[in-house]
Parts: C-alpha cells; structure tokens; sequence
C-alpha cells in the first residue's frame, strides 16, 4: 500500500537534499549560496553508501526509502543530488511512485540540468562523463544528451575507486593520482577529442585538484552544484505554488543514518565548516 498525505491541509515545509553519503554536499553547497533564505534538509545514506555498484533494485528501493522519509518530514521537494539515484531511480519514482503517494509533491534529479546547462559548453562536440558504475553503465546522460543535442559524441568512463577515495579522506593523497589518472588516460584513449568533461558524480568535485593534473589544459571539467542550484533557482521562479510550499528562515539540518560523529568529522572536508548531524532510520515505524 503507499501511504498517502492530506492533500487538504498544506504545510510548507523545507527542501530535501539527498545522497547516498557526503557527495551530495557539493550541490547542497551551491543550492544554499544561491539561495540562502530558502529551508534545507540534507540526508545521506551513509550507512549504506557507496551506491555506485548497487543494482537498479536496490538503489531504487533505497532512494524511494529516502524520499518518502523527506516527505514524513514535511518537504515538499525533493532533490536528488546523486547522480546514481538520479541515474537508477529518479525516473520510476517520478512515473510510478509520485502519483500515489502525492501528485504534487515533487522529486528533481542533477543529470537533466546538468546536461541543459552544460553540454553546449563544448566546441568539438566530444564529451566526457566520469561516473559511477551505475551512473555510466545507465547510459542516462547519452540519452539526455542524445535527447537535446544530437549531434555531441558522448563517452562515459567509470571510476569505481573515486567515490570510496572520497568518502575515507584519500582525495588528495599520494595514492589517489593513479586511480584519477587511470580513468583519465582511459577516458581520452576512448576519444581523444573530448573538449569537456562533466563529473557525473558529487563527490568528484573533491578530487579536482587531481584531475586537473591528468587532462589536456584546453579541456574543461565541469562540476555541476552550481547549474543545479541554478536550475533548482528557475524551477522554483516557474512554479510558483512550490515556492510557496517552502519555508523560508534560511535553517539547514543534517541527518545521517550512520554514525552521527563520523558525520560530523567528514562533513566538514566538504563543507569547509563543523556542523551537527541527527541519526535517522529510512524505514517506517
Ligand atoms: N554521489 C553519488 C553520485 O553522484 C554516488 C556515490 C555512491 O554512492 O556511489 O553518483
């Protein structure tokens, strides 16, 4: 059975960021700089991330977990800032999912606007996207690429280790340059025409430093906070009953469904602050 809200009575409540783990703060970042009066709740997986290797069915029933929690909390929009979420599961919760549960409510993912903004950005048509197994092996972004710009030759490559490199702090080690320059490499070997590269996943933009090392310097790399909290921005000017049904007092909270401490201590290499987080359970009790 889905389990269905008052549609009578309409609460505004705050916007849901989710992720598998700390990606999804890059875009949290930008979304909040962009627009700091707007209310924020922020919800990583971490317990069970990395997603990237997971099946369709398991991150489907983990991202719709996830939402429907936002939705207990009384957010009425929801942004999926994981591109393995966006990639696996965005599309069914928004077909299957959203009009039993409440048509108005609403799910956002980062690929589309992403790829709306950026893809244009490329003068030899060749795109890179890095990704997680998921993400790449989806083929998502080559159909929504396909879908706006026909004529770009997009080239996916999944980078397996960068997300784990990531979430344990190994970023911007010694050890982190092989596995950055081995997709890299693999990457252009693939098409050494690529002019632009979108890191399709939220926690490369922590591995920037690197990447930079290994690409050919007329080639630009793209992380996609800012065209999502830019999309995210026109979406909310355009649909003016959602606005109203977000809360504006500029507040953030964060939830994690694992440790609160370890949290604590990696949410602050992405946020460059110290910040508390709540321990949460997805299931309903
Ligand atoms: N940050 C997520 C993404 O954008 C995925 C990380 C993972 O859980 O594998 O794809």
């Amino acid at each position: 059975m889905e389990e269905q809200t008052d549609l009578t009575i309409r609460k505004a409540g705050p916007i849901g960021i989710f992720d598998s783990g700390y990606g999804g703060l890059t875009v949290l970042t930008e979304i909040r700089a962009l627009m700091p009066e707007y209310d924020y709740i922020y919800l990583g997986d971490n317990a069970r991330a990395p997603y990237g290797n997971r099946s369709y069915e398991r991150v489907y029933q983990f991202t719709l977990e996830a939402v429907r929690w936002f939705f207990r909390k009384g957010c009425h929009l929801v942004i999926l800032a994981c591109n393995t979420a966006s990639a696996k599961a965005l599309r069914t919760i928004q077909q299957v999912n959203l009009p039993k549960i409440d048509p108005e409510k609403r799910v956002l993912g980062v690929i589309r606007p992403t790829v709306e903004s950026v893809a244009s950005l490329s003068q030899s048509n060749h795109i890179g996207i890095l990704g997680t197994e998921g993400t790449i092996r989806s083929g998502s972004y080559e159909l929504e690429i396909c879908k706006l710009f026909p004529d770009i030759a997009v080239t996916g490559e999944s980078c397996p280790m960068w997300v784990p490199l990531v979430e344990n702090r190994e970023y911007d080690k010694p050890g982190a340059d092989y596995f950055v320059q081995q997709h890299l490499d693999r990457l252009f070997e693939k098409d050494p025409l690529i002019d632009t590269i979108i890191l399709g996943c939220t926690h490369y933009p922590l591995l920037m430093n690197k990447i930079i090392q290994y690409v050919p310097k007329n080639v630009k790399i793209i992380s996609q906070g800012k065209y999502v909290a830019e999309s995210l921005r026109d979406y909310l000017q355009r649909h003016p009953e959602m606005n109203r049904n977000c809360t504006k007092q500029g507040s953030i909270h964060y939830f994690t469904t694992d440790s609160t401490e370890k949290f604590k201590q990696q949410a602050s290499f992405f946020l460059n602050e110290q910040v508390e987080a709540l321990q949460t359970d997805l299931e309903q009790k």
